[in-house]
């Protein structure tokens, strides 16, 4: 068995795990192809934090099994394979590996018991106390990284299964985390994004005892690094701190996902946030006051179990009051072990549905105007792509917008010749309500 497919889903976490586990694989031998079909090891990074997501794995293995299973072993990772364990191997007898995030550290060993011929192997422990450290990371990216600086949930958000499959807190050491970092500017990389399920309880475990913040600060002062992002935010632990950070150093991103998940008070406690709608206002305030000019983003969740339309009516009221540059809007998904499966009060799905509609909308009205008042602006890019559709350029501005654009000089990649990896500055000139458009312009003092 020396051949492999990884299929990932889910959140950043998850693709930042799924280059972990290719780095250990192809560190054991093992080569990575392109096709599910043509691997001996078939191996699904699953995501289970609304029911789609996980009804996705069970049927890609049914619908692969039924196809071009015959002869392959399969294996299940990630946050449904903590969830469900060994109950895997009862819906999808053809499974012979169920591993769990927390667990990855042994994946080495579980690989070699397989290659053993051994059917039917787990890794379900949840207090490990290791991250998945691996030297061995193969990143799919050769100028955006990912480095995790904390893993697992200690917070018991009533809809939430991210505690029960990613484990409990644990952050990494400030030493490991810039060494890590330190390292990939020197191999050139430019940007980086901090993962965590909720990376403002960060809490450096060495005697230097390093915050958030001052962990931010470290890494943005690193020579060469560019841009330094961070995702996700708990607005409970969101201190002033980060905005300080931000504000004195540029190469932190401006930034900031801080999901709300609704603007009823009434439904934060139901929703066990350990905020009110006030205090999440309050570091609004402080971004809005904040001497960089900081892109809010957010989550949302519509239907939780008691929400009436008084609550939901808040929720709106919050969106025109902060003005959010974009978010994702959710409908409320009951998952295994959670509190709010208790909950009385369920919303029906077609009320859901229409919650969902309203905000989309309003949501759309305001990025539009938003995003209106780019045009004219000149923002610098980070290059990521080409799309040939549209002949342009793809680039995503310290906003985390996508603005997409033509250059005089360089029209299209050729041979030795592309803008990926590159910084422009970019002269807006148009909008739409999910990206802007432009052109590069002439003087480039930024280029790299
Ligand atoms: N139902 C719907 N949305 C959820 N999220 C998390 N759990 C659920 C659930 N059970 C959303 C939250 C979170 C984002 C990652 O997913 O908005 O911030
Ligand atoms: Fe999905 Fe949450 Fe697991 Fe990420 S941590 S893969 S979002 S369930």
């Amino acid at each position: 068995m020396k051949t492999f497919y990884i299929e990932t889903f889910g959140c950043q976490m998850n693709a930042h795990d799924s280059e972990k586990v290719v780095g250990t694989l192809l560190e054991k031998g093992y080569s990575q192809v392109e096709r599910a079909e043509e691997a001996e090891l078939v191996l699904y990074n699953t995501c289970s934090i609304r029911d789609k997501a996980e009804q996705k794995v069970f049927h890609r293995l049914q619908q692969f099994k039924r196809d071009a299973g015959a002869g392959k072993v399969f294996g299940v990772l990630g946050c449904v394979a903590q969830q469900e364990g060994e109950r895997i191997f009862e819906k999808a007898p053809h499974v012979s590996l169920v591993a769990g995030s927390a667990s990855y550290t042994r994946l080495p060993e579980l690989l070699v018991q397989l290659e053993a011929g051994n059917r039917r192997v787990t890794g379900l422990d949840l207090n490990t106390d290791l991250a998945f450290d691996t030297p061995h990371t193969r990143r799919d990216n050769p100028h955006r990284a990912y480095i995790t600086i904390i893993e697992g949930c200690d917070k018991s958000c009533a809809y939430c299964v991210v505690p029960f499959t990613r484990g409990p807190e644990r952050s990494r050491t400030s030493e490991s985390v810039l060494r890590e970092a330190s390292e990939l500017a020197r191999m050139g990389y430019t940007e980086v994004q901090l993962l965590g399920q909720n990376v403002n309880s960060y809490r450096d475990p060495s005697p230097s005892g390093w915050d958030f913040a001052q962990l931010l600060a470290g890494v943005g002062d690193i020579e060469g690094m560019r841009r330094v992002r961070f995702t996700t935010s708990h607005p409970r632990d969101f201190v002033k701190g980060i905005i300080d950070a931000i504000d004195s150093s540029p190469s932190l991103c401006n930034h900031v996902h801080l999901p709300v998940q609704s603007g009823s008070t009434k439904i934060l406690t139901a929703m066990d946030r350990q905020y009110t709608r006030d205090e999440y206002m309050r570091r609004i305030e402080w971004m809005k006051n904040a001497r960089r000019e900081i892109a809010i983003t957010t989550d949302i969740i519509v239907g939780f179990p008691g929400e009436t339309d008084q609550d939901f009516e808040q929720t709106l009221d919050l969106l025109d009051q902060v003005e959010f540059e974009s978010m994702y809007v959710f409908k409320y998904s009951k998952r295994p072990n959670t509190a709010a499966l208790q909950y009385d009060d369920h919303i029906p799905e077609e009320e859901k549905t229409r919650r969902l509609l309203i905000v989309q909308e309003k949501q759309r009205a305001i990025q539009i105007r938003r995003n209106a008042e780019y045009v004219g602006r000149v923002e610098e890019v980070h290059v990521e792509g080409y799309n040939k559709a549209t002949s342009q350029w793809i680039g995503r501005t310290t906003q985390h917008k996508t603005l997409n654009f033509i250059d005089a000089d360089v029209r299209e990649p050729q041979e030795g010749r592309t803008l990926v990896g590159k910084y422009l500055d970019v002269l807006v000139t148009r909008a739409s309500p999910n990206s802007l458009a432009g052109e590069s312009i002439a003087t480039r003092p930024v280029l790299q």
